[in-house]
């Protein structure tokens, strides 16, 4: 028997990145699939996930748009008869100086990273409560746990989150209903790819890299081994946790003194 067999995973941001790399992990272990996604999935892990599903979903929508979402979940429902696992992926990164940063450019981070969980954990709760189980997995980031040079809206959406998490935790718990996030540090997906493909940043991405005590960025599927253990029966006595996935980036500081002597 395989770690989701017959579990209905729901997965925002199905089709790039974090998400797709779950829908994949969570296809591999037995489970049928539903993504949401402001953009059509076109190959890449998605399509491998749902090629090897026994069953899925897809729609194309947005995170914002509370009407869809709840015509999404309905559609779910109906097709599944239940739902077991959130995973709330979708995502945008962006800040800058606060005294630079445009209201509306804040408004559409916040709206998408924390409203948006917001607005699918409130679509998908009334069937948990209903089944008396199911486990939600909110991508927040080690930004959501420190702070960061010019990534204002992005951490206050990721700190949001964080605590969103353990909120829904509490509340939920005496219906069966686990909630946690993942804390990501610095993954190679189209998110980051974004940021550090101009080559002016090669310098910057260096530095990205080292500040992981492992000297590398993560992979995506480093994070869908994550979302797969709190997806399934083994963290069946893990809510309200921020589990941080991040090589080491949080642990502390490092000044190379171990290079100095010689031991790296
Ligand atoms: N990649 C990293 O280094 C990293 C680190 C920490 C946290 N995260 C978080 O993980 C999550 C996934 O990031 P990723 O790296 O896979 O990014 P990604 O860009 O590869 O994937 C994000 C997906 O979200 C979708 N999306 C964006 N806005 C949407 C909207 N309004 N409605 C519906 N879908 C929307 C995009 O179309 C995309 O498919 C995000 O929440 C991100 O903040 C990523």
């Amino acid at each position: 028997m395989s770690r989701m067999d017959g579990k209905v995973a729901l997965i925002t941001g199905a089709a790039s990145g974090l998400g797709a790399a779950s829908a994949l992990r969570f296809a591999q272990e037995g489970a049928v699939l539903a993504g949401f996604d402001l953009n059509e999935a076109e190959g890449g892990d998605w399509a491998t996930a749902t090629a090897l599903a026994k069953d899925s979903l897809f729609e194309a929508g947005d995170v914002r748009d509370a009407d869809a979402i709840a015509a999404f979940v309905a559609r779910v429902r109906e097709h599944f008869g239940r739902i077991d696992v959130l995973v709330n992926s979708a995502g945008v990164g962006a800040g800058g100086y606060v005294h630079l940063l445009e209201p509306e450019e804040w408004d559409r981070v916040i709206d998408i990273n924390l409203k948006g969980t917001f607005l699918f954990c409130r679509a998908v709760l009334p069937a948990m409560i209903e089944q008396k189980s199911g486990s939600i997995i909110n991508l927040a980031s080690v930004e959501g746990v420190e702070g960061m040079e010019l990534t204002s809206a992005y951490n206050a959406s990721k700190g949001g989150v964080v605590l969103l998490t353990k909120n829904m935790a509490i509340d939920y718990a005496r219906q069966g209903i686990r909630v946690n996030c993942i804390c990501p540090g610095f993954i190679d997906t189209p998110l980051l790819q974004d940021v550090f493909g101009n080559p002016e940043m090669k310098v910057i991405q260096d530095k990205v890299k080292d500040a992981h005590m492992l000297g590398r960025l993560g992979k995506p599927v480093e994070i869908a081994n994550a979302a797969l253990f709190l997806a399934c029966e083994e963290s069946s006595f893990v809510t309200g946790h921020s589990l941080v996935v991040d090589g080491g980036f949080t642990a502390g500081h490092r000044f190379g003194i171990g290079k100095m002597l010689g031991f790296e």
